[in-house]
């Protein structure tokens, strides 16, 4: 068992000025914090709003403020601790597919792997959030084994369009979705008393020149849709710390901005926690404490010195710096080091792979599935295509990355379930491994599909009782995708074609597999194939996961987070975004401001469509998709029946339906309530997400009634004229939706008063 509670070394300086302030110094924890505040030098306080700076500092180009954090190798950050007040120094790692950390340390030989999960992506199409606070929990207990204090996730920014290279960190291009999973997740990990950091708050949707795009968007839209999966998760599950992102908002990094981190955040909503900067963000420390910033990660000598220079010169105020002070030390009181909790460096690994492989399960989504070809029933040879077949993608890559001890196969998850898979072209699969990457942040590259000769693949159709392709996606932080990503390329093409031709010509079944991050292109291929599942990006055990659902061990359960469009441009914000630009990143946290300053989407970005993101907009436009938000099929069939919707005497309603299990499987349904609000007053989508529920495990035959509650501001629509949360009275249709395209039952209920909430005028106006 490791002791945790030790102090990094501060500079002399410091050390020298606290000594000078006296001798019987309040203790953090017995005395109050204002006392403790009251003790604290000038310096002191300026260190503790200022990271330790990252290992891979310590000898690089930054001036770091005293000694790098050496607790946990591999952690984002830390704060320093302050020994002679009982301040314990902080430890904050990535998050969130899982914690991240280094697998080796120097000297000694034991690994410190955790577990990769499956990516948040994933989570919310499971749409079941008992589930992912049960995920939540196990990575907690990782956090927590070895001695880390706080999570740097659960990631929730909207997916506003589908080429952000972090959309798989994300859940979903809904805000109510968004920040039920969010909320759920934040609840399991700090369940073991370590914190989590929601990120990145706000409107970081787009990863190119992320340090300085500015996200020019109406009060409306991020009220409604940017903000709302924040808001609904700081008030269901009170997260230890919010991370700021890097973008501006109206002109105005969302590090700096007052509006955003002490107005909305704090007046507003209530928030009680800590706001750190994402790493390197900002540029201002001054306008950073003075907007609620509380800690600048992972700190710099340069943003210690100009916050002692602030407060000195009159800048900073020292009852802004003391606010902060007093916010971060609210954390440390919480954390597993102020309580000296041991660890022990070994997590339960095997009990969590076993979770990580059942969970995925819930969130696989079947796209296509004609004439029941799957499960594989009847199946005993499987032939298997695909580079990513034989090299499963777990998750994607940067900090959302998750140093694992393995990741299995599809080709290992067949075997591991019993069935024969052909090994004819294994050996030439594994010489075309992905070329090795040039560092965590960069994707890999996926060579060009191998296309077996004609004779091959026929005498595999012969041998064989089914095909499975394994198409695979990577991306990651510091890139969005190209367009090129979204498509199927011309060699996955050719394969797809000669693989099914082969296997149909004696007829024989082709199933495809997406081992993807994010949405791709399914309209011009979708028909070829006769089964199609969305694995996502599974986690270590995906290949495991999905053979299970092959093998139909379990029924898919799982929807889509956002809508497949049938072209990239048809999705809302397709003029709005950095189609195939560069990235203008710049790895070591300087920062890649353009020369111009003012290329579209690349220094600003105007979210033109406003809150008509994802399925929004699909609907206003009555647009084709290739598969709708909210679609999933299963094993089995379900029936909805009596759907009840009834006003509450304090407004909103209250609404049930009885989803039955028509089929001959046992499984899940996932019921989506869509509300359509009455006609007049404000412009309203033609209908959104207010609620969702999943059933338990339906046998054949069996029934569930399931309920739901939406108060009267979950129902509201943001009007800006007034600066005001609106529930308009009227007539609303409460939609319960197999999909937000397959309505299978409907319900009205009136609702006699309208209902107004404010909120502070003026806000986020463009500078
Ligand atoms: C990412 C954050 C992450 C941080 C620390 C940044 O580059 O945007 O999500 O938590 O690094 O690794």
């Amino acid at each position: 068992m490791n002791r945790i509670y030790r102090f990094l070394v501060l500079p002399l300086a410091v050390l020298a000025a606290a000594e000078a302030s006296g001798q019987q110094a309040p203790q953090l924890g017995e005395a109050s914090l204002d006392k403790v505040v009251k003790a604290m030098t000038l310096e002191e306080k300026a260190m503790l709003v200022v990271g330790t700076g990252m290992e891979s500092m310590a000898s690089g180009s930054f001036a770091v403020v005293g000694q790098v954090a050496k607790y946990v190798p591999g952690a984002a950050g830390s704060t320093f601790g302050i020994e002679r007040l009982g301040v314990p120094p902080m430890v904050l790692a990535d998050g969130p597919a899982g914690l991240r950390i280094s697998p080796t340390r120097e000297g000694t030989d034991d690994t410190f792997y955790c577990t990769h999960f499956p990516i948040g992506t994933l989570l919310s199409s499971t749409w079941n959030t008992e589930l992912v606070e049960s995920v939540g929990k196990a990575i907690g207990e990782e956090v927590h084994d070895y001695g880390v204090d706080v999570l740097l996730g659960p990631a929730l920014n909207i997916q506003r369009h589908p080429l952000c290279g972090r959309n798989f960190e994300y859940y979903s291009e809904d805000p109510l979705l968004t920040g039920k999973i969010a909320a759920s997740y934040v609840r399991g990990v700090q369940s073991n008393g370590v914190g989590t950091s929601i990120k990145h708050f706000a409107v970081n949707n787009q990863e190119t020149n992320r340090q300085n795009n500015d996200a020019r968007v109406s009060e409306r839209a991020l009220r409604e849709i940017y903000l709302k999966g924040f808001e609904i998760t700081v008030k269901e599950a009170d997260p230890w710390t919010i991370m700021s992102s890097y973008n501006l908002i109206n002109g105005v990094p969302a590090s700096e901005n007052k509006d955003l981190l002490t107005t909305v955040l704090r007046d507003e909503w209530g928030y009680k926690g800590m706001v750190m900067t994402d790493w390197f963000g900002g540029t201002d420390p001054v306008q950073q404490v003075w907007a609620g910033n509380d800690l600048l990660e992972p700190g710099t000598m340069d943003q210690y010195n100009k916050v002692l220079e602030g407060v000195k010169n009159g800048s900073i105020s020292m009852a802004d710096l003391d606010r902060n002070v007093k916010n971060i030390l609210n954390l440390a009181l919480r954390t597993p080091r102020f309580r000296n909790e041991p660890f022990s460096n070994k997590p339960d690994l095997e009990t969590h792979a076993e979770m990580t492989r059942q969970s995925a399960l819930e969130g696989m989504v079947l796209l296509k599935n004609d004439n029941g070809t799957l499960p594989l029933r009847n199946v005993r040879n499987v032939a298997l295509f695909g580079y990513t077949s034989y090299n499963f993608i777990a998750g994607g890559t940067g900090s959302g990355n998750v140093n694992r001890a393995y990741t299995v196969s599809l080709l290992d998850g067949l075997r591991n379930v019993g069935f024969n898979v052909d090994d004819r072209l294994e050996a030439d699969y594994e010489k075309c491994r992905p070329a090795a990457t040039d560092g965590i942040f960069d994707a890999e590259v996926r060579p060009a599909e191998l296309l077996p000769a004609a004779d091959v693949l026929a005498d595999m159709a012969a041998d064989n009782d089914v095909a499975v392709i394994t198409l695979g996606r990577i991306s990651g932080e510091f890139r969005d995708r190209s367009s090129d990503d979204f498509m199927i390329t011309p060699s996955e093409k050719a394969m797809l074609d000669a693989v099914t031709a082969a296997f149909h010509k004696v007829g024989k079944k082709v199933v495809v597999i997406l081992n993807i991050g994010g949405v791709i292109e399914t309209a011009s291929w979708k028909d070829v194939p006769d089964a199609i599942l969305c694995a996502w990006q599974a986690g270590q055990e995906g290949g495991n996961s999905v053979a299970d659902i092959l093998s139909g061990k379990e029924s898919p359960s799982g929807k889509l987070p956002m809508t497949f469009p049938v072209y990239l441009s048809d999705a809302a914000s397709s003029d709005n975004f950095p189609i195939d630009q560069e990235s203008a990143i710049f790895v070591d946290g300087t920062t890649g401001a353009h020369q111009d300053k003012n290329v579209r989407n690349i220094d600003y970005t105007e979210y033109q469509e406003g809150i008509y993101v994802g399925y929004r907009w699909f609907e206003k436009q009555g647009l084709n998709v290739s598969y709708p938000f909210g679609y999933g099929l299963s094993y089995t069939e379900f029936s909805y029946s009596d759907p009840v919707a009834r006003p509450r005497a304090e407004g909103g309603f209250t609404a049930s339906v009885t989803v039955t299990n028509t089929g001959d499987t046992a499984g899940k349904e996932v019921v989506e309530v869509y509300v359509a609000a009455p006609k007049g007053g404000l412009d309203k989508p033609v209908k959104e997400l207010k609620a969702f529920a999943k059933t338990r495990e339906l046998q054949p035959g069996e029934s569930q009634t399931l309920e739901f509650e939406v108060s009267a501001y979950e129902l509201a629509s943001f009007d800006e004229a007034q600066d005001r949360w609106e529930t308009a009275a009227g007539e609303y249709i409460v939609h319960f939706g197999s999909s937000s395209a397959d309505i299978r039952a409907k319900a009205a209920f009136s609702n006699a008063r309208p209902s107004a909430y404010a909120v502070t005028p003026g806000l986020f106006e463009r500078k």
